[in-house]
């Protein structure tokens, strides 16, 4: 059984008070806390075996590297696929980069399309705007219904021979929809459109096989998953890796480079990986992975969505407090307003009682836009959390919106 109180003792810094109070941290969807034994092995490597990778043929160096091909394995194992298909890069948002711009070198063309949904982060929005400009090609938006569910049977008419690829969130940072991803990859490959999820949201909150997902690209930040800020992931299938040119040029990339004849490219996934990665930031991401590995995934996840479910109904007990997201299938992320008052005020109020929650687009201005807002607070829950945490972040709100009712 999945004991709440043994993992949260693994994250040191919920120890601490901000302003004299208890920390109480609900800000798990823009970046997780780190349990001590990712935070040691981090300055361990450095104490240890810190030598740049692929490149030495000294001890240090041999060493760096085979404990960076080994984390390479772990996360391969992690998602169900083979290392070759794993590109570390410095965050989901340089997957997702590397993708549009690469994908984009093959395959797109002037008057194709790109299909998104209205609820995407930023990160899965922007990208594609850019390639879509670059190319003179059109972007197609999927809506969500009122209770943040995509309304999934527009899809099929959304997709023509045109369409080169469709990029989806498998959980919103905003909204909390699981979407059934393998359902809409499926329905996609029917009509011979790629797919590439964005599963920043989703690597936390499911156990995710790629494979069985059949997902063309998978794209994820280690810092949202217990790991360290800098490092992300890009899966992709091997016919992708090894058609799509590669997006920056630089060392460790290469097989050979001449003045007079060019450069010639490194196998996959190295072909993807230039410069000098942050490759002691992704063997500590092994660390966390085998520290996940050591929970029951589904139970630390029920315990996380009870937290958020409770947090929600009380909540709905403040008069004019509306939730957004309210989809059958939905992950432990509970955004929400309370009329009368402004999200940023909730947020500094409660800060100051200790409680850290977000507040602001989310990087998800479309769907802040969708419901006629500027921002939303958002309180994000993690199986360190506790029910406590819930009292503390109630009795926060209650009081934040007494105060700015009173003025
Ligand atoms: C759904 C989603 N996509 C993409 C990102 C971008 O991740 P990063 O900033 O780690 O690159 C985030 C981060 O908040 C996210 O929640």
């Amino acid at each position: 059984m999945f004991n709440p109180s043994n993992f949260r003792s693994e994250f040191p810094i919920l120890e601490q008070t901000v302003y004299s109070k208890q920390l109480v941290y609900l800000d798990s969807a823009a970046t997780s806390q780190k349990p001590n034994i990712v935070i040691d092995k981090e300055a361990e490597l450095y104490r240890t075996i810190n030598s740049n990778i692929h490149r030495g043929i000294h001890f240090l160096a041999n060493e760096s590297t085979n404990a960076y091909e080994n984390a390479r394995t772990k996360v391969a194992e992690f998602i169900g696929t083979q290392r070759q298909n794993i590109v570390f890069t410095s965050g989901a948002t340089a997957s997702i980069n590397i993708i549009a711009h690469s994908f984009g070198e093959l395959m797109f063309n002037k008057g194709d399309n790109i299909i998104l949904t209205r609820m995407e982060h930023h990160a899965n929005i922007v990208p594609w705007q850019m390639v879509a400009k670059r190319k003179g090609m059109e972007i197609r938006v999927l809506d969500f219904n009122e209770d943040g569910t995509l309304q999934l049977e527009k899809l099929p008419e959304m997709i023509d021979q045109h369409t080169k690829i469709l990029a989806i969130t498998h959980i919103s940072n905003v909204l909390g929809t699981i979407n059934p991803i393998k359902q809409i990859i499926e329905l996609a490959h029917s009509k011979g459109v790629p797919v590439a999820v964005d599963g920043c949201q989703g690597i936390v909150h499911q156990m995710v096989n790629v494979e069985e997902l059949d997902a063309d690209f998978y794209s994820f930040s280690a810092h949202k998953l217990y790991g360290p800020t800098g490092v992300g992931v890009l899966y992709a299938k091997t016919k992708w890796l090894e058609s799509m040119p590669p997006f920056l040029g630089g060392g460790d990339m290469i097989k050979n480079v001449s003045l007079e004849n060019g450069s010639t490219w490194a196998e996959v996934p190295l072909k993807f990986e230039a410069g000098t990665t942050n490759f002691i930031g992704a063997i500590t991401f092994g660390e966390a992975l085998d520290f996940i590995k050591r929970y029951n995934f589904s139970e630390m996840e029920h315990y996380a969505n009870t937290l958020a479910q409770d947090f929600a109904t009380r909540l709905l007990e403040i008069e004019g407090a509306k939730i957004y997201g309210t989809a059958p299938n939905k992950a432990s992320i509970v955004s929400f307003t309370i009329d009368g008052t402004h999200p940023m005020d909730i947020a500094q109020i409660t800060d100051k009682l200790g409680v850290a929650m977000r507040s602001g687009t989310h990087c998800a201005e479309p769907v802040m836009t969708h419901f006629e807002l500027k921002a939303m607070c958002r309180a994000s829950f993690a199986p360190y959390n506790t029910a406590q945490d819930v009292d503390t972040a109630i009795a926060a709100i209650q009081r934040a919106v007494r105060m700015l009712r009173a003025h």
